[in-house]
């Protein structure tokens, strides 16, 4: 069963072909990075019009890629929401035209879902239950997850989502957005002992986040040792990243321990940063526990999450309706349960 798959929620437009939930058969994926680069962060009303420009171009390639008609389609999947509305709304919007066009189911799942189920993507991915922490630009929160379409909320960040502290961080060492990757890439240059910035537990045993205070050192160093030359900027980004990894592999192992759970899995734009992927890999592995993380391409936003979660809402029969909105706040996944 194959389904078209559509995402738009912020600066991407992709789109992608995938069979049974985890063959992906195409993914495409056109980047706005460049047109936001200058302004430092995301401008809604230009990535509102790039969607435009790039959608139809975009889910053409995707066939092509996948060498298929789009009379083979069974259904289309979308992200409904979290994200800017009118970025939403074109992806959206076109995804119900295109499947009430051919005749064919549309399923609206939400963005945090897809990137949930990266980890299924080309891979047998984790028995359940496992625990998963989601790290992105948007958000921070640790599930535990029953099931494909299940989960529970352990805990969450209480300010920054740890990519937006990457991103501000960034800004303020001169970086320019977006800044994760190129933190990462200074870190791995620098000494992560250097500066010893707070690593914000909040309480070793709570299981949620915070990043603003961790942010405002950064800061507060770069006011007291203004200038950095290239080894001290260097030094910072390493340690800043070095705080961030630490707390969130300690949270992550620590949920896996209070659920009794075999496998852990980091999901989400974050889960590509090198230090994080380094120190689960090690905790998991002195714990004898599997670690799941998408393949570096399937970590930041892109279709073929879509696809993977919208086979499961198509399973449970969830299709939309032609007049179903876009919703831009960060609603929790539909079956998620509060702890
Ligand atoms: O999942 P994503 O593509 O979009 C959202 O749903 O938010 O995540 C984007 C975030 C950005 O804040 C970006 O700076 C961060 O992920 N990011 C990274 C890395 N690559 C992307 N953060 C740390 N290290 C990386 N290698
Ligand atoms: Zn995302």
């Amino acid at each position: 069963m194959k389904i078209l798959s559509i995402e738009s929620s912020c600066d991407e437009t992709a789109a992608a072909v995938v069979e049974e939930g985890t063959r992906v058969l195409s993914s495409v994926v056109a980047s706005q990075v460049d047109v936001h680069h200058v302004y430092g962060g995301v401008v809604p009303e230009l990535a509102s019009r790039k969607h435009i420009e790039a959608i139809v171009p975009v889910v053409r390639q995707a066939l092509d890629e996948a060498g298929i008609a789009k009379e083979e389609l069974d259904a289309v999947a979308v992200t409904q929401g979290p994200g800017l509305v009118g970025a939403l709304l074109v992806g959206f919007s076109y995804a119900k035209a295109y499947a009430w066009g051919l005749g064919i189911p549309c399923v609206g799942v939400n963005h945090l879902e897809g990137h949930m189920s990266s980890i299924f993507l080309g891979a047998k991915g984790p028995e359940f239950p496992y625990v998963a922490l989601l790290v992105s630009g948007g958000h921070t929160s640790l599930y535990y997850v029953t099931g494909h379409t299940d989960y529970e909320l352990m805990g969450q960040t209480r300010d920054d989502a740890v990519g937006e502290a990457y991103d501000k961080v960034s800004k303020m060492l001169g970086l320019g957005y977006p800044g994760g990757v190129v933190i990462d890439c200074l870190a791995q240059k620098g000494d992560a002992k250097a500066i010893s910035f707070p690593r914000p537990y909040l309480d070793k045993k709570a299981f949620d986040f915070s990043f603003s205070g961790l942010k405002s050192a950064v800061g507060r160093h770069l006011k007291e040792n203004p200038d950095p030359d290239e080894k001290r900027l260097c030094d910072i980004a390493a340690s800043f990243q070095e705080s961030v990894a630490v707390v969130l592999c300690h949270k992550l192992m620590y949920a896996a321990k209070v659920k009794g759970c075999q496998h852990v899995a980091v999901v989400g734009g974050v889960a590509a940063n090198s230090r994080v992927r380094q120190l689960v890999g090690e905790a998991a592995r002195n714990r004898k526990l599997t670690f799941h993380t998408p393949e570096l391409k399937y970590c930041g936003d892109n279709a073929a999450m879509i696809g993977a979660i919208g086979y499961h809402r198509f399973l449970e029969g969830r299709y939309l309706e032609l007049n179903d909105d876009a919703y831009s706040r960060a609603r929790l996944p539909s079956n998620t349960k509060h702890k």
